[in-house]
C-alpha cells in the first residue's frame, strides 16, 4: 500500500477561495483505497467553520524552530467521508478571517506551514512515500526536504510531486527577507533554484526541487511553456517539458447530480431534462427577481471576479449581450471594477441582470441547474471547473479556446451535429459576443438541434473516474 500525502493551503468542506479547494477536497476520495493510503494536510485556520472544528481530535504539539523564530505547532485530525484530514494549529498565523492576506504575510504563513507539514510527520506516525504538493503555499516543501530533512533516515526517500493549479501566483518575495524567514542558506537563492528576476520564488523552489511537475490540463501543461502563459517562468517549464504531465480535473459527481442535488428546486437527469431542467430555471427566474420568461436566453457565470476569468471582454461589450431576449446571472466576489459593472447593469436592467456579488453554494447549484447557457471567456485557464459542472447539469458552455476550456469543450458543428458547446478563439470581446449570440440563435430558433447539444454535454464523463487513474499511474512509478 502506498501512501500519499497531499498538502494544500485549501480544501473543500473546509475552506475555499477557487477551484484548488474543489480538488484538494474531491481527488483523495477518487484514489483507490485498496492500494493507497491518501492523506490531506492543511493549515488549521481560525475560519474552518465549528462544526469541522468540534469534532477534530488533538493529536499533540510540538516547537519548531524558523529561523531565529522557535513556533508552537499543533496537530489536529479529523476523518471524513473516509479520508484522513491532519490540521496545522498554530494561532499567530492562522487566524485571519481568510486563508490569505497580503503576500508578505503569506510569505511568512507558507514558509511555516512548509517547514511544520515535514516536522509534524514523525509525530503523527505516517511516513508518506510522495507528498503531492499544490501550488505555491506549499513550494517550499521539496525544498526544506532537500535541504535538513532529507538527512534523516526516517525522511529518506520520500518523493515529491507539484501540482500547479494556476501559474500566475507564485509566492515572490525579496531574497533578503525570505532568507531571514525561511532559514535557508544562500545557496538556494541562484537562478537554478529559487532565484527568478532578483527575488526569491516559492513555486520555481517547488518546481526545481519536487521529483515531478503536473499541472491540471493537457494544453495549460503546453501553454506554460510559452511566453504569454508562462508568467517568466516558461523557459523553465520548457526545459521541465519531459517531467511535466497535464492531468485535467473532474468533479465530485456525487456532489455535482442533477439527478440527487437537494439545493436544486427541481432534480432532472439526461432523460428528462427536456422537461424538467427549464422548472430550475422559472424558479431561479422568480427568486432574483428577473422577469419570468421560458424564452429569455439565461446565460450564468459563477466566478471569482478577477481579470484572469476574460471578464473584460465582458465589460466591452455589455451593452449588447444584456439584449432584450438575455438574462445575465452573475455571482462571486473579486475585483471592485467588475463587482460594480454587474452592480451598475442589475440596476440598469434589473429584470434581466441579477448581480449575486457574494458566495453562496446553493446558489451556485441553482444557477447551473437553471440557465440555458454558461459564459467563461477566460483570458487563461489552467483547467476551469465550472464548465464541466455546466456540462453535467445541460447548461450549455460557451468557452474561450483555452487550457482546460479548449481540453473539455467540444464546439458545435452545426453541419456535423457534434459538439457540447460554443467557444471562441480570441481574446476579442466581439468573437465572444458573436460566439454568445450565435448560441442564441439555436437556442431560439433550432430547439432540437439545442436539446441534441444538451444530450451530448450530460453524455459526457468528468467525473474524477479518468483523472484518479493518472494520478494512482505516476503514483506508481515514482520511486
Ligand atoms: C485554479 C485555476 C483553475 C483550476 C483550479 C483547480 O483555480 O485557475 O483553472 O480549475 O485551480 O485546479
Amino acid at each position: 500500500m502506498k501512501k500519499i500525502l497531499f498538502a494544500a493551503s485549501e480544501c473543500v468542506p473546509f475552506i475555499k477561495t477557487g477551484g484548488l479547494a474543489d480538488v484538494v477536497g474531491s481527488l483523495p476520495k477518487y484514489i483507490n483505497q485498496q492500494d493507497y493510503d491518501v492523506r490531506v494536510i492543511l493549515p488549521c485556520y481560525k475560519a474552518i467553520p465549528a462544526s469541522f472544528k468540534e469534532n477534530m481530535e488533538y493529536k499533540t504539539h510540538f516547537y519548531m524552530e524558523l529561523a531565529w523564530r522557535n513556533q508552537y505547532v499543533g496537530i489536529m485530525e479529523l476523518k471524513l467521508q473516509g479520508v484522513t484530514f491532519y490540521f496545522l494549529d498554530n494561532e499567530f498565523y492562522f487566524s485571519g478571517s481568510t486563508p490569505y492576506s497580503n503576500i508578505h504575510e503569506d510569505i511568512e504563513k507558507f514558509a511555516f506551514f512548509s517547514k511544520a507539514v515535514l516536522s509534524a510527520l514523525p509525530l503523527i506516525e505516517f511516513r508518506p512515500d510522495i507528498i503531492h504538493c499544490h501550488d505555491w503555499q506549499t513550494g517550499l516543501i521539496p525544498v526544506y526536504l532537500h535541504d535538513t530533512f532529507s538527512k534523516g533516515e526516517f525522511y529518506q526517500g520520500i518523493k515529491t510531486i507539484m501540482t500547479i493549479h494556476n501559474l500566475k501566483f507564485q509566492g515572490v518575495w525579496d531574497i533578503k527577507t525570505v532568507q531571514d524567514i525561511t532559514g535557508l542558506s544562500e545557496y538556494y537563492f541562484t537562478s537554478d533554484k529559487l532565484e527568478a528576476y532578483g527575488d526569491a520564488n516559492y513555486l520555481k523552489g517547488g518546481i526545481v526541487y519536487s521529483d515531478l511537475v503536473t499541472t491540471v490540463s493537457d494544453s495549460y501543461a503546453f501553454e506554460i511553456q510559452t511566453p504569454f502563459f508562462g508568467e517568466g517562468l516558461d523557459g523553465l517549464m520548457s526545459a521541465k517539458a519531459n517531467s511535466l504531465m497535464g492531468i485535467v480535473n473532474g468533479i465530485d459527481y456525487e456532489e455535482y447530480d442533477p439527478q440527487t442535488d437537494k439545493l436544486i428546486t427541481y432534480n432532472y437527469n439526461a432523460r428528462d431534462f427536456r422537461k424538467e431542467k427549464i422548472k430550475n430555471k422559472r424558479a431561479l427566474q422568480k427568486e432574483l427577481g428577473l422577469k419570468n420568461n421560458d424564452k429569455s436566453f439565461m446565460v450564468g457565470i459563477v466566478s471569482r471576479l478577477t481579470d484572469q476569468k476574460g471578464l473584460d471582454l465582458i465589460d466591452c461589450v455589455i451593452e449588447e449581450l444584456c439584449s432584450d431576449d438575455v438574462q445575465l446571472v452573475v455571482l462571486g466576489t473579486g475585483e471592485q471594477k467588475y463587482e460594480n459593472l454587474f452592480r451598475h447593469y442589475a440596476w440598469k436592467y434589473s429584470d434581466r441582470v441579477s448581480a449575486n456579488i457574494f458566495y453562496s453554494n446553493e446558489r451556485s447549484h441553482k444557477i447551473y441547474a437553471g440557465c440555458d447557457a454558461f459564459l467563461m471567456p477566460s483570458l487563461f485557464e489552467p483547467c476551469g471547473l465550472s464548465q464541466l459542472i455546466s456540462l453535467r447539469y445541460g447548461t450549455v458552455p460557451i468557452v474561450r479556446e483555452t487550457g482546460g476550456l479548449r481540453d473539455t469543450v467540444e464546439p458545435y458543428n452545426e453541419y456535423e451535429s457534434t459538439g457540447t458547446g460554443f467557444s471562441f478563439q480570441n481574446y476579442n470581446a466581439h468573437d465572444m459576443l458573436n460566439t454568445v449570440n450565435y448560441a442564441k440563435n439555436i437556442f431560439l430558433n433550432k430547439k432540437r438541434e439545442w436539446n441534441k447539444l444538451i444530450d451530448r454535454a450530460m453524455a459526457k464523463d468528468f467525473s474524477w473516474k479518468n483523472s484518479a487513474l493518472k494520478y494512482e499511474n505516476i503514483y506508481l512509478n515514482l520511486n
